[in-house]
């Protein structure tokens, strides 16, 4: 993901509230902070130089407590809100030098807003609220209907675009607001809170939904939310803000492992270690591989030295084969190991949270693999190496605090 080139540059963004930014902008520069800045001049400042990149197909989550910065950050992107100052690039369009008219031209088509509140317009079906937006741009009847249809149909809305807002649910309203947005067939969408009017279940239904969708459509999403197992469950980065400011940008598991300063440590404190932290942070290097021609007495010595529960078997590419546990070694003598493999299965990719290596490591023999996407052999996890990894995780996190 981020490999891939930026889509959305945000570079030294600073919002002032207040009728003169002047000389706040001024005392800020000068290196004052935000609450001597209200106290020399009743100027708010909501956003003090955000920098950061969005990669082409990323959901980015843009997180932080009430007051942090969150909504004025999203809406500078679009310039609903006008920044102060800084700039913001999407792809070679610097949109904070657009003038009136080809930034109202820019917004329609490149940008979807998706709020908390649906704002859906009750006297209209949902068909006509999804078509609002082509409606406006002039698109023709049969071709914004039709169009509107096909994002009904993508938000699993199908069979109910003749209905009113008042007759849908708050999940399916919320779901008919996605599908507005995405009418407009932008490839970015500026999703505030999208959520959180929904109750715990339907929510994290969403929140799949819109993952798998996104991998679907390849949309650029930046994502605000104050909630970290929101944050978790969309994956991908975290832009966390304190106070105007980004103190730490990276994934939950980098907040984990090496946060910024006390407010992550705390705002990751209650973080479920096993649903972040992946196969491919627990793993070492196997001690006892063989080739899967390789017999089993020779296979059961290099296991008897190793002290590893199973051999990881591997074929001449090195791909994960399965294992084999010194019991079924023994007396098998010079049968060779594909005839013996005994847990094809044992694996799991680098990507994979901890989680999902616990209920292998509970139904195996021991010990996992760790493969990449071709199913090559990267490392393995036995019990103790998980163990290790989850006391690792708790030490870096440092003690509690007391307050
Ligand atoms: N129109 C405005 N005029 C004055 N101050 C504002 C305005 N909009 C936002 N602010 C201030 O800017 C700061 C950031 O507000 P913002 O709405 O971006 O926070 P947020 O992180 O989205 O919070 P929440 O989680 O409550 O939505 C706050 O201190 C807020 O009071
Ligand atoms: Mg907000």
């Amino acid at each position: 993901m981020s490999q891939n080139r930026p889509r959305i540059r945000v570079r030294g963004l600073t919002k002032i509230f207040g009728d003169d930014a002047g000389p706040a902008l001024s005392l800020l520069q000068a290196g004052r902070d935000r609450n001597e800045v209200l106290k020399a001049t009743g100027a708010v400042v909501g956003l003090q130089d955000v920098s950061f990149d969005i990669a082409e197909g990323e959901i980015l989550v843009v997180m932080g407590l009430s007051g942090s910065g969150k909504s004025t950050c999203l809406r500078c992107i679009n310039r609903l809100i006008e920044p102060t100052a800084g700039q913001v690039m999407v792809d070679d369009v610097d949109v904070t030098t657009l003038g009136e008219r080809e930034l109202l031209a820019f917004r329609r088509t490149r940008f979807g807003m998706v709020f908390q509140q649906f704002a859906l317009f009750p006297h209209r079906t949902i068909q006509r609220n999804v078509e609002y937006g082509l409606e406006v741009q002039g698109v023709p009847v049969a071709q914004r209907r039709e169009r509107a249809l096909a994002a009904i149909e993508t938000v699993g809305l199908a069979g109910w675009d003749q209905h009113y807002p008042a007759q849908l649910s708050g999940g399916m309203q919320q779901r008919a607001g996605l599908a507005r947005a995405l009418a407009l067939d932008p490839d970015i969408l500026l999703m505030d809170e999208a959520f959180s009017a929904l109750d715990p279940l339907i929510r994290r239904d969403m929140q799949q939904e819109l993952v798998a969708l996104q991998r679907r459509l390849k949309k650029t999403i930046v994502f605000v939310s104050h909630d970290l197992d929101e944050a978790i469950a969309l994956g991908g980065r975290i832009v966390l803000m304190k106070d105007g400011r980004v103190v730490q940008e990276g994934t939950a598991a980098d907040f984990l492992a090496a946060p910024a300063d006390e407010y992550v440590r705390r705002f990751v404190e209650h973080i479920d270690v096993l649903g972040v932290v992946t196969a491919g942070d627990a793993m070492r290097a196997p001690a006892a591989v063989k080739p899967w021609f390789s017999t089993a007495a020779a296979a059961l010595a290099s296991l008897t030295q190793s002290g590893e529960p199973v051999v990881t078997v591997v074929c001449q590419e090195g791909r994960f084969q399965g294992t084999v546990d010194a019991e079924t070694l023994k007396g098998a003598g010079e049968t060779e190991l594909r005839f013996l493999l005994s847990d094809k299965d044992a694996c799991v990719p680098e990507g994979a949270t901890l989680n999902d290596a616990v209920s292998k490591l509970a139904s195996g023999r021991g010990e996992i693999a760790v493969v990449g996407s071709g199913r090559e052999l990267k490392g393995v996890i036995a019990n103790a190496d998980l163990v290790a990894a989850l006391a690792r995780r708790r030490q870096e996190a440092g003690p509690q605090t007391a307050h």
